[in-house]
């Protein structure tokens, strides 16, 4: 039970996967409109990874300790589904938040990123807890580099969500990423500065802050999958794969069209 350090053999694959990731999100942007089905944001993203990336689709089939295999290529969490929803013959209509989340895996290394889409024209409330919650995964990345502790990444994510009047939920968190989906350590979206481990050069996580607009406390649908905030309130996520440098950090989930960083976050 430890965090793998990744060599620099490992971190030039997982730029790979990552860049991949994140260009599955890019291409599938002009598609998020009201009318399309979640299943044909699925398909297309899976005929992109695998007939033209030559990536694995990470989610099918993947089957941890206590649930049964994910059935479809993506995630699509819609509104006040938090994370893991599961595409189906549902239609995004105009306003609706969804979060898409995208691992692949090439040559055995794998990505992980998320990004939230407005579908049509979304409410003012809907918008900024999107944009919250974007300044959330950014403030965590922040301070990230060798020395740090972990637990300085979930202290600046949950101050900015619960200043805003938002909540963190508890039960996911960002994980070690490599040549597994989920490895240690778990990245906590909450907690207390200078606690849990240092951080050191080589280690590759995920920050996926998972905000709710309302209380944190979330339910599993019957799919045994989808998950939903109890009270159901909006909830929203981004996801970058991260690695700690020498100086500081790089993101491996990048490509032409990701968002940068806010300008005010250092
Ligand atoms: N991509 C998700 C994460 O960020 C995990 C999805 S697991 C699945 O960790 F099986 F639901 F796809
Ligand atoms: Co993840
Ligand atoms: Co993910």
């Amino acid at each position: 039970m430890s965090i793998v350090i990744k060599t620099p053999e490992d971190i030039e694959k997982m730029r790979v996967a990552g860049r991949l990731a994140a260009e599955v999100l890019d291409y599938i942007e002009p598609f998020v409109k009201p009318g399309v089905t979640t299943e044909e944001l699925d398909r297309r993203c899976h005929d992109l990874m695998v007939n033209v990336q030559g990536c694995v689709p990470a989610p099918l089939n993947y089957a941890p300790a206590g649930y049964h295999p994910y059935p479809k290529s993506i995630c699509t969490s819609i509104n006040q589904q938090v994370c893991h929803g599961v595409p189906g013959e549902r239609a995004l209509k105009n306003g609706d938040i969804v979060n898409l989340d995208i691992t692949t895996i090439k040559d055995g290394y794998h990505g992980d990123t998320s990004r939230m889409f407005i579908v049509g024209e979304g409410s003012i409330q809907a918008k900024r807890l999107c944009e919250i919650t974007f300044e959330c995964m950014w403030l965590g990345i922040s301070v990230v580099r060798p020395g740090a502790y972990l637990g300085d990444i979930g202290a600046v994510i949950q101050k900015h969500a619960e200043k805003n009047g938002y909540s963190v939920v508890r039960e996911f968190c960002g994980h070690g990423i490599g040549q597994k989906f989920h490895e240690e350590p778990q990245v906590l979206h909450y907690g207390k500065a200078g606690t849990g481990p240092r951080l050191e050069s080589g280690m590759m996580f995920t920050i996926e802050p998972m905000i709710n607009a309302g209380k944190a406390a979330i339910r599993e649908m019957p799919d045994g999958w989808t998950i939903v905030t109890k009270d159901r309130s909006l909830s929203a996520q981004w996801e970058h794969t991260v690695l700690v440098t020498e100086t500081g950090y790089e993101i491996m989930t990048q490509s032409a069209a990701c968002r940068p960083k806010p300008d005010w976050i250092p």
